[in-house]
C-alpha cells in the first residue's frame, strides 16, 4: 500500500504555513486554516510530473486525451455521473470561474444567493463585483445544519435572485446534501429560472454512509454549471487546474462567448498531467488520506468534547474541515486572540463565513496526527 507522506511545509512559500508566520518563533506555529493538505500528493502524480520535468521542453501544450478520459471515468465510477467531453471547460480555479460566471451572467445590482455560513469567496465574488448579496442562513441545531427552504424561496422571489452559488458538499459546516435537499433547491431554482453554480470541489471527501450526489444527476434543470477539480482532492492547488462542466449547449455557448476575451481557456502542462494521473491512478492514495482525516476528526472531537462538554463540533459528513463552536467558552472578541496568541494556532474564524458564526472556527484536518494532537494539547492547556 502506498505510504502517505507528511511534509513539514514551513519555509516553502506555503500560503498556509508561511504567510502569517512572522510573529511566531521557529516551530511555534501550527497552521490549520487554508484548505490544502500537509501530505505529499500521490506517487503516480509525482512520477507523472517528474517525467515531464525531466523531458524539459515546455512549449505550448494542451490537455491530453487521458486528462478528459480519466476525469470522465472518475466521475462515472465514483458518482455514477455521465459527463461528455464536450461539456468540459478549463479554469485556473473554481474561484476564478465563479467570478467569471458572476460577471458574464449577471449585471451590477443583480441579486445572488448563497447559504451562510459558507466559503468566504462566495460572498466576495458577489460584493466585489457590485452585485447584491442575499443570504439564506442555514439552520443550526446543536451543530447539525439544514436548509430553511421557505426562506430560500422567499428570498429568491423578494430579491429577484439571478444566481445561486451552491456548496456541495458544504464548506465549512461539513454537510453532504441529501437527494431530497438537492431536489428541493433545484425545484425552486427551476421555478424562478435561477442560474445555479454547483461548487463540488469537496466531492471526493465524503465519509461513512454519506454519498455525494452530483447536482446535475438529480435534476433535469439545465441552467446549471458544475465546478470541481483534482486540486482539492490531491493537494495540487498550486497547479491551478479546475474543471467546469456545462451540459446545456446554449448555456455553454454563452459561457464560451462571454469568457473568450479572458484568454484563459487552457492551463499549464503540469496541471494537466498531474490531474490526469490523479484521476487515473490516485484512488488508493485518496482512500488512505480520507482514513487519516476521519481518524483526526474522531480524535479531535473525542479529546476536546471530553474536556469541554459544551463545545459543539459538527458531524463531518464531508470535506476535510471541522466546524467547531467555542461559544460556551470564548466570547466572539476572544476567539482570534485565544487561538493565535495564546495557543500559537491559526484556524479560519467563523465570522469570515457568515455573520452568525463569530464563536466558530474552521479546523483543517488534513495534516499529521501529531499536529492534531498538538492542537488539542495546546487548547486543553490554555482554555
Ligand atoms: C468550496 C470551495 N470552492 C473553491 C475553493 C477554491 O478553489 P480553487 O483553488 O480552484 O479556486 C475552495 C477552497 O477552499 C472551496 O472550499
Amino acid at each position: 500500500m502506498e505510504k502517505i507522506i507528511y511534509r513539514n511545509r514551513k519555509n516553502t512559500n506555503s500560503y498556509k504555513w508561511d504567510k502569517i508566520s512572522a510573529k511566531y518563533k521557529d516551530g511555534e506555529l501550527i497552521a490549520a486554516w487554508v484548505a490544502d493538505m500537509d501530505f505529499a500528493t500521490a506517487k503516480c502524480v509525482r512520477e507523472s510530473m517528474k517525467k515531464i520535468s525531466d523531458f524539459g521542453a515546455f512549449g505550448y501544450a494542451y490537455a491530453g486525451d487521458d486528462y478528459y478520459n480519466n476525469f470522465i471515468k472518475w466521475e462515472k465510477t465514483h458518482f455514477n455521473h455521465e459527463i461528455k467531453r464536450e461539456w468540459i471547460r478549463f479554469s485556473t480555479g473554481v474561484v476564478a470561474a465563479i467570478n467569471w460566471v458572476v460577471q458574464a451572467f449577471t449585471s451590477e445590482g443583480d441579486a445572488i444567493i448563497i447559504q451562510t455560513p459558507v466559503y468566504h469567496q462566495f460572498a466576495e465574488s458577489v460584493t466585489s463585483n457590485n452585485r447584491k448579496l442575499v443570504c439564506n442562513e442555514l439552520v443550526n441545531k446543536n451543530g447539525n445544519y439544514s436548509i430553511d427552504m421557505a426562506d430560500f424561496e422567499s428570498k429568491i422571489v423578494d430579491n429577484n435572485v439571478k444566481l445561486f452559488i451552491l456548496c456541495s458538499p458544504h464548506n465549512p459546516v461539513g454537510r453532504v446534501w441529501k437527494k431530497e435537499e438537492l431536489s428541493a433547491m433545484m425545484y425552486v431554482c427551476k421555478k424562478y429560472n435561477v442560474l445555479v453554480i454547483s461548487d463540488e470541489i469537496h466531492h471526493d471527501f465524503v465519509y461513512g454512509e454519506n454519498k455525494h450526489i452530483p447536482t446535475m444527476n438529480i435534476t433535469n434543470y439545465n441552467n446549471l454549471i458544475m465546478m470541481t477539480s483534482s486540486t482539492k482532492t490531491f493537494n495540487l492547488a498550486a497547479l491551478e487546474n479546475s474543471i467546469i462542466i456545462i451540459k446545456d449547449k446554449a448555456l455553454r455557448d454563452k459561457y464560451d462567448s462571454k469568457t473568450a476575451n479572458i484568454h484563459e481557456s487552457s492551463g499549464n502542462i503540469m496541471g494537466y498531467v498531474a490531474a490526469a494521473a490523479a484521476f487515473g491512478y490516485g484512488n488508493e492514495w485518496l482512500e488512505q488520506v480520507k482514513n487519516i482525516i476521519y481518524s483526526n476528526y474522531l480524535y479531535m472531537k473525542k479529546t476536546l468534547t471530553k474536556k469541554y462538554p459544551k463545545l459543539v463540533i459538527s458531524p463531518l459528513e464531508g470535506t476535510y474541515l471541522a466546524w467547531a463552536d467555542f461559544g460556551a467558552y470564548l466570547k466572539p472578541t476572544q476567539i482570534s486572540d485565544f487561538f493565535e496568541n495564546k495557543c500559537g494556532i491559526i484556524f479560519n474564524y467563523g465570522e469570515s463565513f457568515g455573520k452568525n458564526s463569530k464563536t466558530f472556527v474552521r479546523i483543517n484536518l488534513a495534516t499529521s496526527k501529531k499536529n492534531i494532537k498538538e492542537i488539542c494539547d495546546r487548547i486543553s492547556k490554555k482554555l
